[in-house]
């Protein structure tokens, strides 16, 4: 039993490895939904709809786990593709989920932020997602990203295109150009990268998420459907990234001995 509050909160939750082996940044393709349906005789769209119940699950789950940031991939610039009607249904969906969750993550001291381009949705939904990150910009607790029309290829277009306007502008050299500098372009530049990336539903790829930011992340899959990913599937991923050694290109020796020593 903890002696005071500090130690409590400092004692991993039982089950769990030590905060210290815990991911501080976990990203997620929350993948499996239209399967979760299909094995059900479902629409695909009930899918969808049973796997933003997930995302409250696991968004709850994080913040009890002392995760730092949270970044799902909820619609990826392939997406569009789609049929017509899914597309619509999974619209509708972010709109009416964002605003029955709005009121809840705030109180939770959630800050929550989109990437990718909000400017090929509908515009009622544009607005909500800036009236809902102004409403939580300054909250402390989780950082909850949302990767929404979002693709890693396009993010590093949009970073070379930035600073290459910093170039024209005369504020940058193409020499000075490494890729600390295109860094500062990307997504999420202000956050550290992803310790633990997790996709459910089996598919071994990255179907063009943070290409980008995941250079070094653990990458764990799992063949659990999104829709049935739950808290203990999260304490299974956090047990295998904890028993992983991230040697950053060092030998295993260096990292026993301490950092590059
Ligand atoms: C993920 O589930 C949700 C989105 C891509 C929006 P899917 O809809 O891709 O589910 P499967 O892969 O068809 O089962
Ligand atoms: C990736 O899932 C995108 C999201 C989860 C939002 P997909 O289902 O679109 O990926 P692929 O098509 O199987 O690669
Ligand atoms: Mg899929």
């Amino acid at each position: 039993m903890a002696a005071n509050l500090s130690e409590a909160l400092a004692a991993p939750a039982p089950g769990l490895p030590d905060r210290a082996l815990m991911p501080h940044h976990v990203a997620i393709v929350m993948d499996g939904n239209g399967r979760w349906a299909q094995q059900r005789a479902l629409p695909r769209t009930v899918g969808h709809r049973e796997g933003a119940k997930t995302v409250r699950r696991i968004v709850q789950a994080c913040t009890e786990r002392g995760i730092g940031v949270l970044t799902l991939f909820a619609f990826s610039s392939e997406n569009w593709r789609r049929p017509r009607p899914e597309v619509e249904v999974l619209m509708n969906l972010f709109l009416t989920t964002l605003r029955g969750e709005i009121r809840r993550l705030d109180n939770a001291n959630i800050q929550l932020r989109f990437i990718g381009e909000p400017a090929a949705f509908p515009s009622t939904l544009q607005d909500y997602i800036a009236k809902a990150q102004r409403r939580t910009a300054n909250n402390t607790g989780l950082t909850l990203v949302i990767a929404a029309n979002y693709g890693g290829r396009w993010d590093i277009a949009q970073a070379a295109r930035r600073a290459s306007e910093e170039v024209s502008a005369g504020r940058l050299r193409c020499e000075e150009i490494t890729p600390e500098i295109v860094h500062r372009y990307t997504c999420l530049a202000d956050l550290p990268e992803p310790d633990l990336f997790i996709r459910t539903a089996g598919e071994q790829r990255i179907s063009n998420f943070l290409l980008w930011q995941m250079a070094y992340t653990e990458l764990y899959f799992t063949d659990r459907l999104w829709p049935d990913f739950d808290p203990a599937d999260l304490d299974a991923a956090c047990a295998a990234f904890a028993g992983r050694e991230r040697r950053f290109g060092l030998t295993s020796e260096q990292i026993a001995r301490g950092r590059g020593a």
